[in-house]
């Protein structure tokens, strides 16, 4: 029986796309008017390879760093290195924009008994100030960082916070998010797994699969019924 549901943030509570959606349309932001998606896409796809560039290379640095360093690179390859821009940028990321469905799903699987977790390569600070912007810091009994094992998802240990700091078994926990490396990881760990495909992406080829395919957050409780 599932007891806790523990979500993924960046790109599965958090829109990782609106600080540079938001920097555009701020004064001074003509030059990311065309450029942001693709400036978006390209930090996102970095920042992620980074991740596991330095896990697998035993040259663990903080998602602050890897962020802000990913970031540079983005900026650079677009022609937009600028340290004013690249601060707002930074600034903007610690107060993403939830998806609109967060608060309200959050609430009512918290008010239905489920106990509520993050696992995410984002630091304590990071976490704390992005789920405080979104107005949902209290919904939580437990907000986890793989800074705690110094490795990026989805090396083991980091699943394994999970029952280390929530006491559910793989067996009673859900994992929810948007990634879908991050679900076969998970998967791949023996946790229950919900793919948030708000992209209507393909199935990652990767050796586990996940339980369950979703369009958004809003479909989680018709899937724990
Ligand atoms: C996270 C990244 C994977 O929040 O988005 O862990």
């Amino acid at each position: 029986m599932i007891t806790t549901l523990v979500f993924d943030a960046y790109g599965t509570l958090f829109d990782v796309t609106s600080a540079a959606r938001r920097a555009a349309a701020e004064p001074g932001g003509q030059a990311l008017a065309l450029a942001w998606p693709r400036l978006a896409a390209d930090w996102r796809r970095k920042q992620l390879e980074y991740t596991w560039l330095r896990t697998m290379t035993g040259s663990y640095a903080d998602f602050a760093t890897v962020t802000a360093q990913s970031l540079d690179w983005a900026l650079e390859a677009h022609g937009l290195a600028d340290p004013a821009l690249r601060d707002r940028l930074l600034g903007l990321y610690e107060e993403l924009t939830a998806f609109d469905e967060v608060a309200g799903v959050l609430a009512n699987l918290a008010a239905s008994g489920y106990r509520l977790g993050i696992l995410s390569n984002g630091t304590p600070a990071m976490l704390a100030s992005a789920t405080q912007a979104a107005g949902i810091a209290d919904s939580f009994d437990a907000v986890l960082s793989v800074d705690a094992v110094r490795l990026y998802k989805p090396a083991h240990q980091t699943y394994a916070l999970i029952e280390t700091h929530l006491g559910a078994r793989p067996s009673q926990t859900l994992f929810v998010s948007s990634n879908g490396w991050d679900i076969a990881g998970a998967a791949h760990f023996g946790l229950w797994t919900a793919w948030v495909n708000r992209d209507n992406l393909p199935v990652d080829r990767l050796p586990a699969q996940p339980a369950h395919i979703i369009p958004d957050l809003g479909h989680l409780a018709r899937l724990l019924q």
